[in-house]
């Protein structure tokens, strides 16, 4: 879900050692702020509950007793862990650093797997809410002073507070914000109040068609700092225009499981329902899984939460997660094998 394109070489090669969203990319040259994660479960209270767009619900909740939750900083998420046993990642979107509560904001996805659709339908105020964390791998590197943020819909929850504080701090920065029209664009006001006239708003519906990469990086200079955050296609055009650009440094945040990459077919054996399902070369171990079982446990899909970890009982496993994967381990969402089977104890 994150990611700093200029160190993509570095950190293939160090995720394999497993440095990672509870630590990912950290190896930086920038030497950014960090918060220590919090690893313990946390309850809190929901205290409001807000339409942010058709298909946008933002949740404020706060500690039960109220006492302060941990420090967190702009980029940061937390791991909710919803009453089906479900876990989800959201970005913190409320004003950088506040800690008298928390705010999220949940897109409802009606074809994913069920945890937006859940929070949509049966989260109201009063409602407990256990989740673990804040983590960040996505921080804002407040001595970059040229900074570009590009904004694709519900990607503007972690861009929201990285703005506010860019502003507190007086960097020179610029946001474009695009989405299919205004309606749709959730916090767009709050985005907007920070600086207008430093904030272009991209609605397809007003400019009759979507951007390009080159739209949105209008405002880049060749150093400038870009952070983007949105849909996979927004962010994998930005990423080769500012390829472009060999010494620009690119920040991002992924919505949604990565492209596979070099992938090619192979077997995966579960030994305790004894089934075998074939894997295509376009698509994950845990997408195949998800078929055979909508209830396998996931929550990142990119390889550095944990959550999808199975037991490897025989195989040979092209290891491509960030989180620490042990030789005996599989992360299904990003791993898979380079041929034949790899046998799981599922
Ligand atoms: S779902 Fe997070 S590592 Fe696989």
């Amino acid at each position: 879900m994150y990611g700093r394109r200029k160190r993509d070489r570095v950190l293939t090669a160090l995720w394999g050692v497993g440095i990672l969203f509870g630590g990912l990319a950290s190896a930086s040259r920038w030497s950014p702020a960090r918060v220590t994660p919090v690893q313990r479960t946390i309850t809190a209270v929901v205290t409001a509950r807000e339409l942010l767009s058709p298909d946008v619900v933002a949740l404020t909740f706060a500690d039960p007793d109220g006492g302060l939750l941990p420090s967190w900083t702009p980029g940061a998420h937390i791991d909710v862990r919803l009453p089906s046993g479900r876990r989800r990642q959201y970005s913190l979107c409320g004003p950088p650093g506040r800690r008298t509560d928390y705010r999220i904001a949940v897109r409802r996805i009606a074809d994913g797997g069920g945890g937006s659709i859940e929070i949509h339908d049966t989260v109201d105020v009063g409602d407990t809410l256990a989740f673990e964390g804040p983590r960040n791998a996505f921080y804002l590197v407040t001595d970059e002073q040229d900074v570009l943020f590009v904004i694709g819909g519900i990607g503007v929850t972690p861009i929201l507070p990285m703005i506010r504080l860019a502003h507190q701090h007086a960097i020179n920065w610029r946001a474009v914000y695009a989405g299919r029209s205004r309606d749709y664009m959730p916090l767009l006001d709050e985005v907007v109040a920070v600086a207008p006239d430093r904030v272009t708003v991209w609605a397809d519906d007003e400019r009759g068609r979507i951007p390009t990469a080159a739209d949105l990086l209008a405002d880049a200079g060749p150093a400038t700092a870009v952070y983007v955050c949105g849909p996979s296609g927004m962010l994998e055009s930005v990423r080769a225009e500012r390829d472009k650009h060999a010494d620009a440094p690119l920040h991002y945040e992924r919505f949604g499981p990565p492209p596979v990459v070099d992938g090619v077919p192979f077997e995966l054996e579960l030994a305790r329902s004894q089934r075998v399902l074939r894997v295509p070369a376009n698509r994950s171990a845990l997408d195949v899984l998800l078929d055979h079982n909508p209830a396998t446990a996931y929550s990142c899909r990119q390889g550095f939460c944990g959550t999808c970890k199975v037991t490897v009982l025989a195989g040979e496993v092209d290891r491509r997660g960030r989180a620490a994967e042990g030789e005996d381990e599989m992360l299904v969402c990003v791993s898979r094998a380079n041929s034949g089977r790899v046998v799981i104890d599922a």
